[in-house]
């Protein structure tokens, strides 16, 4: 059954959506896998020119499986969270190896990849190939839960009767379901907004069960935790130092860049867990692939 949703938020995305080249249907799976894997934690402003100089450098992920993962988080440069350059790499590789070089298309397969989760599989298996699957990121879980069930923002943990419930809204045509989700997302993104929602130009305000019952606020949440100071912070200021280098550095060359010993050694310790740094045999530190 179609929902009566669907229509208003496909003629409100045909006027309002943002162009966005990973949406253009010329995009290739992999221009799409990287727009997701970036724009996991970082902001479309910021992933728009990344994306462009990623898939300039790297059009296929055969050419990024022949890079090093140093080259990978170098040209990541600045979109913070580097670990997921690394897990791009070995995806490339993954995908070169044993994919024959092409992105696949299941979130079963896609799921077997490094750094990609549940929700950046049905969004690659859904845009880019237009499979049938639910696509909840942050703007369509708080869309949902404002429209269906009257509360200002969802749960931190996603539930299973969230993924049933956006399940249900699916069209079921495929290309058409992935269309219904872009379009909840952006509705999410650019009018139903976490903080500053503009109900009087929404396309839902008629069916909307939170505006029905007065907007209610969300119930208290913990503070997002700050970056000044942090072990966040920290890491990206070791890690700026080893880009900028072009090979293996002496261990102390870090020791002005962070003060707290302690939170420097922590944070280094978990560079190198993380994969992103690496312990070269005579102490000194590289980038994956640049150790000599
Ligand atoms: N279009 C497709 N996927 C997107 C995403 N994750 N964020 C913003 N726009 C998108």
């Amino acid at each position: 059954m179609t929902s009566a949703y669907l229509a208003p938020v496909q003629g409100w995305y045909a006027e309002h959506a943002r162009d966005l080249p990973w949406r253009n249907p010329a995009a290739t799976p992999w221009s799409v896998l990287v727009s997701e894997v970036m724009l996991q934690q970082t902001p479309v402003s910021r992933v728009l020119p990344a994306h462009a100089a990623w898939l300039a450098r790297w059009p296929e992920p055969a050419a990024l499986a022949a890079a090093t993962p140093a080259d990978a988080v170098r040209q990541w440069d600045r979109l913070g969270y580097p670990r997921r350059a690394v897990r791009l790499h070995a995806s490339s590789e993954l995908i070169a190896s044993h994919h024959g070089g092409e992105v696949p298309a299941s979130v079963d397969d896609l799921r077997q990849l490094p750094g990609i989760g549940s929700y950046t599989a049905a969004a690659v298996a859904s845009f880019a190939f237009g499979r049938r699957h639910a696509v909840l990121d942050v703007n369509v879980r708080r869309v949902l839960a404002r429209l269906v069930t009257g509360q200002a923002l969802p749960r931190p943990a996603q539930s299973a009767a969230e993924v049933a419930l956006a399940e249900s809204l699916l069209p079921a045509d495929g290309r058409e379901a992935a269309r219904w989700s872009v379009g909840v997302m952006e509705l999410g993104a650019l009018v139903c907004t976490a903080k500053r929602p503009a109900c009087s130009s929404c396309p839902l305000s008629s069916q909307c069960a939170w505006l029905r019952l007065g907007r209610p606020a969300a119930p208290p949440g913990r503070p997002a935790p700050g970056y000044q100071g942090s072990d966040r912070q920290c890491r990206g200021a070791l890690l700026a130092v080893l880009r900028s280098a072009q090979g293996p550095v002496p261990a102390d060359v870090l020791t002005p860049t962070w003060a707290d010993s302690g939170q420097r050694a922590r944070s280094l310790a978990a560079l190198i867990a993380d994969g992103l740094v690496t312990r070269c045999a005579d102490g000194s530190l590289a980038l994956p692939g640049d150790a000599g």
